[in-house]
């Protein structure tokens, strides 16, 4: 009998010893793919999981496992982490959350959804001691980064300052007063974490230095300089004092990043040099803006870096981390990394050397007619995979489904609408637009070397027009001043903004809000508005009361203008962020608005290309054999796939969640979520029990908001 047992025992304590080795996300090569511990479900971003217990004959029988209500609703983007059992989350008001991942049941929240600044947040990272005695969960509340202990919720007070470490640091004087949070989790190596910003997109943009802290100290330890000083690799590429951050800034990593831990090296794709439209103070090839940064965890240093847009004059950031996966190309095995594109490209290199494994060319585009402004005479096009969102607009894809062709083709036929395209002052179509191609959801890959993403196929227009001058700002009532300069690119000169493309009217806000509101959105931001954090108290107070229509105040608080501090000032600016649709809100494309594909990355080619969502607008108004359109529609958040060939998504404006198969692109299930789930979904096994579970805060796109997490497992 006792020899019987020993084995056993010691069979489950090896069994335990390597599940907790393959639960600790900070271990070098620990994912199996069994757990979702990480963002994106592991280090690598793949989305992928190697849990069948769900498959393509058993996913009709999904149920509601279990809801999860946040208290506070409005857009969650989060994409949430398991450990051990545990559920880590965050809601709409930026509160992190701990539940048992089998029931749904709160074991601890941290924060005041009151004082939350009203952010969206991608979720959280999570780290342990190597004995796993210290467990941490890493996120970020606007500017701090907080570590919490991950059993009980409560800040770790020997971390940073009192528990936080200030996004700030390492930024340079410069910027200590400048817009810098953060959305998406950070990645941890060892004991660092290297964290993404967001930062201004204006000329008062923080430099977008890529920094790594100690997750203990919460210490700066070491910092990339996106925009380089004197000597280093990439400064020429700039004006010479660029650096010095007076009226260039941005080129920051805000999608987050992967890390292959073994070789120690770390993916970091980054965006634009802010302002993001008119580049005549930034003239040159602006490395690292737009890059694909492969770089040394330990410290920091460039490994190699490719450049996707050169001297970015369109606000094309790589806009998610990239996947990490291994493919077959000649015969032979290589690790890549695949990084894909607001353009609607994936671009494919050999992890190691940074060689694409698809020829690259520089394509001849078209120059901007702004005076000042150098654009780049050519841009880099990837040969293969085919693009996933279409790449030009004709008058023959105007939407033919629209009540308004002939207004949407009149508009069309008086703005710019080649391939890169520079915004002029007759205006320029960007398509695919703004929110891409590709977003921050991010494409899934498997082993097999398919990757799968989601797209946006919907037209923008920019249009330029000359910034007021000083001596026409020094005009204004001191509010409208504010106003001018700071808020009127989103809410438009009138005040009343573009609430189709997502910019709410401020015409009224005085009978929907309150001051303390407005302040409070006008300091911190509010989803994807940014904050204004160094306005003065005077100029805030000025421009409330003129969104007060309260002139008598507005006039009292003024600051003196012009202020003896020298203010970034370019001489153009875009008239705001506009999708180019019709009166009903309908693109003014043909649809599909929104698909989701399937690449080969080992040959390039595609396995299937299908529209995902159907646009509510135009049910049951198809042909008459099918009667519906296969519209696709706008989509955020990214999918899942697993070993057992599903792919699971949400994302889209309809508000349904989706299995799909993953080798043919056929629709096996559909479900009704209570709010869109803008949100990429994770999967998990607990208590023998394989779970997928989305957020659903919908708040986009005209949708309502939410405030659940549903959890969904066979009965
Ligand atoms: C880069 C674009 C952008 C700029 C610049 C901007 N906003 Fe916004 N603003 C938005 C977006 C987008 C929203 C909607 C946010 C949400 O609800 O998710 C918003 C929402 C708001 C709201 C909330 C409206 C409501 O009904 O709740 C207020 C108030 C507001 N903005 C005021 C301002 C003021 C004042 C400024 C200038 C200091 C400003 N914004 C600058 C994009 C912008």
């Amino acid at each position: 009998m006792k020899r019987f047992l020993f084995p056993l025992a010691a069979v489950a304590a090896l069994a335990l010893g390597w599940s907790q080795l393959a639960q600790n996300p900070t271990d070098t090569n620990a994912n199996d793919y069994t757990n979702w511990g990480e963002y994106l479900g592991g280090p690598d971003r793949s989305h992928y999981s190697a849990l069948a217990q769900l498959t393509p004959r058993n996913v009709t029988q999904l149920k509601v496992a279990w809801t999860y209500h946040t208290g506070s609703s409005g857009q969650i983007q989060t994409n949430p982490i398991i450990i051990d059992g545990v559920l880590y989350g965050v809601t709409p008001t930026v509160q992190a959350f701990a539940l048992d991942a089998a029931t749904g049941r709160e074991i601890w929240k941290y924060g005041d959804s009151l004082k939350a600044w009203h952010s969206t947040s991608r979720g959280v990272a999570y780290w342990q001691s190597k004995d796993g005695s210290d467990k941490r969960i890493l996120y970020t509340v606007g500017p701090k980064l907080l570590a919490l202990d991950a059993t009980t919720g409560q800040p770790i007070m020997s971390f940073g300052n009192n528990g936080t470490a200030d996004l700030h640091d390492g930024l340079g004087e410069q910027a200590k007063d400048k817009f810098v949070i953060s959305n998406t989790p950070g990645t941890i190596f060892d004991d660092l974490i290297v964290m993404p910003v967001r930062l201004s997109e204006g000329a008062d943009a923080a430099p977008g230095y890529v920094r790594a802290f100690n997750v203990r100290t919460g210490k700066l330890a070491w910092t990339f300089r996106t925009i380089p000083k004197p000597g280093d690799y990439g400064y020429t590429t700039w004006p010479k004092d660029a650096y010095k951050n007076e009226t260039v800034g941005a080129a920051n990593n805000w999608a987050g990043m992967a890390i292959d831990r073994p070789r120690g090296i770390l993916y970091v794709p980054t965006g634009s040099a802010a302002y993001d439209f008119y580049g005549g103070n930034r003239v040159g090839q602006n490395l690292f803006a737009n890059c694909l940064l492969a770089l040394d965890a330990r410290t920091g240093k460039r490994l190699w870096h490719f450049q996707a847009v050169h001297h970015d004059i369109w606000d094309r950031d790589f806009p998610a981390p990239p996947n990490l996966l291994t493919v077959r190309h000649d015969g032979r095995k290589i690790d890549a990394v695949a990084q894909v594109t607001k353009s609607g490209h994936v671009f494919v290199f050999d992890r190691v050397t940074g060689k694409p494994l698809f020829p690259i060319v520089e394509t001849p585009v078209p120059r901007s007619d702004i005076p000042g402004e150098v654009s780049w005479p050519t841009q880099p096009i990837p040969q293969k995979p085919a693009a996933f969102a279409r790449q030009q607009m004709t008058e023959a894809d105007i939407n033919p489904y629209s009540t308004d062709r002939d207004s949407l083709l009149a508009v069309f036929r008086g703005i710019g609408t080649r391939q890169y395209e520079p915004i002029s002052k007759r205006g320029s179509l960007l398509f695919p637009g703004c929110d891409g191609g590709a977003e921050w959801g991010g494409a899934a890959t498997d082993p097999d070397g398919i990757m799968y993403v989601n797209a946006n196929d919907i037209p923008w227009i920019f249009t330029m027009v000359d910034a007021p001058r000083p001596d026409e700002l020094a005009g204004l009532s001191p509010g409208r001043r504010v106003y001018t300069q700071s808020c009127q690119s989103c809410h438009g000169p009138d005040r009343k903004g573009n609430a189709r493309s997502g910019y709410p009217s401020l015409v009224d806000i005085s009978q929907r809000r309150d001051r303390p509101y407005v302040s409070n959105i006008v300091q911190h931001g509010k989803g994807m508005m940014p904050g204004f954090t160094a306005l003065s108290t005077a100029d805030r107070q000025a421009l409330l009361a003129f969104l007060f229509d309260d002139e008598k105040q507005e006039v009292a608080s003024a600051s003196p203008y012009p202020p003896k501090a020298k203010e970034p000032y370019l001489p153009y600016k875009v008239t705001g962020y506009h999708k180019f649709q019709d009166s009903q809100g309908l693109p003014a494309v043909a649809p599909p608005w929104g698909t989701l594909n399937a690449i080969d990355l080992n040959t390039g080619e595609y396995r299937w290309k299908i529209p995902l969502g159907s646009e509510p607008l135009l049910a049951g108004k198809g042909p008459e054999s099918t009667g519906s359109i296969q519209t696709g529609t706008e989509n955020y958040g990214g999918p899942v796939v697993t070993a057992s060939g599903l792919l699971f998504i949400a994302a889209t404006k309809d508000a349904k969640f989706r299995a799909f198969d993953k080798k043919t692109g056929k629709l096996l299930w559909e479900t009704q979520l209570p709010a869109a789930g803008f949100a990429t979904p994770a999967t998990y096994q607990v208590g023998g029990k394989q779970f997928v579970v989305i957020a659903c805060g919908g708040a986009k796109l005209g949708t309502k908001s939410g405030n659940q997490y549903v959890a969904f497992a066979l009965p």
